[in-house]
């Protein structure tokens, strides 16, 4: 049985003879057993568990010493029962500091020259502890070192920062907003008034327990970028051209083309004199820049609430050269259309600039958003859209 302190009810000087014996007989039998690598119990380290046994601040024997031996003491034992625990302290702390030395100095000489028991002179002990921690220490310089593997950029970052070096070259800058929105900036502000049926073609993931706040305060996670262009209007005033990358989060359920998480690059230029024209030009020649000067575009009649006119983009498909057709069976990856849909754009609705102070009768814009992940998935042929986000390294180190 180990040793497990008693709870003292007789504190006469005999009474706690006895109890320190006892309770110094098991220290020392411990402390061999540990020095002779007998483990207590099975512990990866035979020492830190006698140390934590004895020492431990939370549950250690010496601090049980003071809550059943010292403050259990009658007021008159309570000095002898002090002096006694104080002593006993210093034994532990010393068993154990001479413990941890006799292992290091087993360590350090064959085992048959050291046997339990065994009086080592204390500066010998330290210079065995000493050199066995230096050698402990040694690295061979010789071994061939630990190659890391490189990181390959992740493939929607990669793709978004292809966009974004198009537009950049365009004299377009980058802007960011939040992930958690309010319903003033996702929606309002993009003229999708209060319960308008448009808000329901995207899926939001309100945060809960809002209820007492405004409508137009209540935070969502943001369903698509459009909120950027708000909140970089009302920052700077026209000429405006940016690109607005960012996560966008969607309660959509998961499957190959789907996915509740992905990534959006918004666009937005606003000026005096801008006009579809400028849009049609500045979209055709970023997918031309993006899948190869061959690619044609399309624009085709849209709705979104915060453009007028809107129009859907649509690029030659690149697999099948707009054929609709490829190895004479009909595309796949078009459905035989010969077009591919890419992005949503349009000109900014004027009820827009009401919400951010811009004068409408004096300026005008377009704007576009377009999925990464989409747009990645045909860049690279990838069949399936959870590749992006499983973190499997035998994909994404294709992209290095
Ligand atoms: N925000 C739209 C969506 O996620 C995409 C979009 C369409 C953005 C038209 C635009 C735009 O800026 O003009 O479905």
């Amino acid at each position: 049985m180990p040793y497990t302190v008693s709870k003292l009810t007789d504190f006469s000087p005999a009474a706690l003879d006895a109890a320190v014996r006892e309770l110094l007989s098991a220290l020392e039998e411990e402390s061999e057993a540990v020095v002779c690598e007998q483990q207590m119990e099975p512990y990866e380290n035979p020492w830190k568990a006698f140390r934590d046994r004895w020492m431990a601040r939370k549950n250690g024997i010496l601090t049980q010493l003071n809550d059943l031996w010292l403050k259990a003491a009658p007021g008159p034992s309570k000095k002898d029962v002090g002096q006694r625990v104080n002593e006993l302290r210093k034994t532990v702390e010393g068993m154990v500091e001479v413990a941890q030395k006799r292992l290091l100095f087993a360590k350090a000489v064959p085992t048959e020259v050291i046997h339990p028991g065994i009086e080592v002179p204390a500066d010998e002990l330290e210079a065995y502890a000493k050199r066995v921690a230096l050698a402990s220490q040694r690295v061979d310089i010789t071994l061939p070192g630990i190659r890391r593997p490189i990181g390959a950029e992740h493939p929607v970052i990669k793709t978004m920062n292809e966009m974004i070096a198009v537009f950049r070259n365009l004299g377009f800058s980058v802007e960011e907003g939040p992930e958690v929105e309010t319903d003033f900036y996702n929606f309002e502000a993009l003229n999708f008034p209060p319960n308008h049926p448009a808000r329901d073609t995207q899926d939001t993931l309100f945060i809960a327990g809002q209820e007492s706040k405004p409508p137009r305060d209540r935070l969502l996670l943001r369903t698509h970028t459009s909120p950027v262009q708000i909140r970089t209007m009302q920052k700077m005033k026209p000429p405006v051209r940016v690109v607005c990358p960012g996560k966008v989060h969607r309660n959509d359920a998961l499957d190959a083309t789907h996915s509740p998480i992905f990534h959006q690059i918004e666009g937005l230029a606003v000026d005096t004199n801008i006009t579809f024209c400028d849009l049609k030009g500045t979209l055709d020649h970023a997918m031309k820049a993006m899948f190869g000067s061959n690619v044609k575009t399309r624009f085709y009649p849209s709705f979104f609430p915060f453009t007028e006119p809107s129009a859907d983009v649509q690029i030659s498909c690149i697999f099948c050269d707009g054929k609709g057709v490829r190895d004479g069976a009909p595309c796949r990856n078009c459905k035989a259309s010969g077009w591919i849909e890419l992005l949503g754009c349009g000109m900014v609705d004027p009820n827009v600039y009401g919400f951010v102070d811009y004068d409408a009768s004096k300026y005008s814009g377009f704007a576009f958003g377009m999925g990464v992940e989409r747009i990645a998935i045909l860049k690279y042929g990838v069949d399936d859209i959870q590749l992006f986000f499983s973190g499997d390294v035998r994909f994404l180190e294709q992209f290095g």
